[in-house]
């Protein structure tokens, strides 16, 4: 049976989100976009009100909800702002390996206490020489008694700063390939690790990305996640979930877009007329639209047979690459509507613009989304 009705705990989320993200984010998004600056005070009154680290399972005290409950608070949260957004994101990516291949006793001792604060997990894949290419990892993991030894580098890592801890991804045998790597938890102040603030994005200014750099970080054989051996499928399953969150603040940024178009639109006289009254202006509107229902309802699917334990990772590749790249397009086309005011910084749609092309990069660039679909599509037909 398919239904398309949010259940009334998620509409009540919904609506949570939404009033958080009218009165709390979008008020100081401009502020934090120019500045560069960590949202601290939204991320405390998320927290508050039970928007952050959701994913937390009840086991620890947390709220334990699912994929499709994320997307639909994250399209809310990123229709305030997407910098802002990606900071809830991102702790949830770092979180998913957790809940993905961790134990009771480690969920115990690393989710629990995030509970206890405004506290952010981070996940750690990219590296200064390996983005798409992950199973190429250059981060080095050694074993000594009992515990692990990590030495080498992660690039992009958004939270990276800000952690209380994060999940790093290491080789223990570069000739294995990913069959050499393992996912091991790294709390911050660990001797040996530390943290640079990347400066200078072209947008999500407001979210912290980082370099991390590890230099005989020792931490003990129990943090490892899994198995050595898996890490690179702890990776590749984190990232078939959490591209969902990614197409749901896409759809909301999209929203966003489409919103202040048609304010815009129906305020901004050329000749003799509201420019809304011109065709040239209701097809690009229109178009908008068609973009952000089909995005959404394919955000939803992938969301919901991630909650059904079916297989996901095609379907949410297709809602991440089809959902940022619609945004994009919506974004660009609301700068188009607004004319020469989307292009200045006093109007919010050239911040939607610069921070939604993110979407198209950052947990596996679009390319790499099409790889994943072309794989599902023809991994069969050409054995
Ligand atoms: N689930 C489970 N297992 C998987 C899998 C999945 N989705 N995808 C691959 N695997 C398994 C394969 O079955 C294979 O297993 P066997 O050896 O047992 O057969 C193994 O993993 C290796 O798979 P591939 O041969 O397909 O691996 P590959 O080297 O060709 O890489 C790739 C595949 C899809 C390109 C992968 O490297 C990839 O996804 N790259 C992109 C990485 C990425 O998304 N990075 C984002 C970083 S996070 C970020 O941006 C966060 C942020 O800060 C916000």
């Amino acid at each position: 049976m398919i239904d398309f009705e949010l259940t009334d705990e998620q509409k009540q989320f919904q609506n949570l989100a939404r009033q958080f993200a009218r009165d709390r984010i979008v008020p100081v998004a401009g502020e934090h976009d120019r500045a560069e600056s960590y949202p601290e005070e939204v991320v405390r009154q998320g927290y508050e009100l039970g928007l952050l680290n959701t994913i937390v399972p009840e086991s620890v005290g947390g709220l334990g909800l699912g994929s499709l409950d994320e997307a639909v608070i994250g399209e809310e949260l990123a229709y305030g702002c997407m910098g802002i957004y990606t900071v809830f994101m991102a702790s949830e990516l770092g979180i998913t390996p957790l809940l993905l291949a961790g134990t009771p006793e480690q969920h115990e001792r690393f989710l629990r206490p995030l509970l206890d604060g405004p506290n952010l997990a981070a996940f750690a894949l990219s590296e200064p020489d390996n983005g798409s290419d992950a199973g190429a990892m250059k981060t080095r993991a050694t074993f000594d008694g009992d515990d692990v030894v990590i030495n080498g580098s992660k690039m992009w890592i958004s939270n990276g700063d800000r952690a209380a801890f994060t999940v790093v991804f290491a080789s223990f045998d570069p000739e294995l390939r990913h069959k050499g790597t393992l996912a091991v938890v790294v709390e911050a102040g660990r001797e040996g690790f530390s943290a640079r603030k990347l400066h200078g994005k072209l947008g999500q200014r407001a979210s912290p990305t980082a370099e991390l750099v590890f230099d005989q970080v020792r931490v003990p054989r129990a943090n490892i996640l899994g198995q050595p051996g898996d890490g690179f499928k702890i990776a590749m399953r984190t990232l078939d979930k959490t591209r969902i969150p990614v197409a749901a603040g896409s759809v909301g940024v999209a929203r966003r877009a489409l919103d202040e178009a048609v304010g815009y639109a129906v305020e901004r006289q050329a000749f003799g007329k509201p420019i809304a009254r011109f065709q040239a202006i209701q097809f690009k509107l229109a178009d908008m639209k068609i973009g952000i229902e089909t995005a959404r309802w394919q955000t939803y699917r992938a969301a919901w047979l991630a909650d059904r334990g079916l297989p996901h990772g095609e379907a949410a590749a297709i809602a991440k690459a089809y959902a940022s790249d619609m945004a994009f397009r919506a974004a660009e086309e609301a700068v188009n509507v607004h004319g020469g005011y989307g292009y200045i910084n006093e109007y919010p749609v050239e911040k939607l613009m610069r921070d939604v092309k993110l979407n198209q990069i950052y947990e596996g660039t679009n390319e790499i989304q099409r790889l994943v679909i072309a794989r599902s599509l023809l991994e069969r037909r050409l054995e």
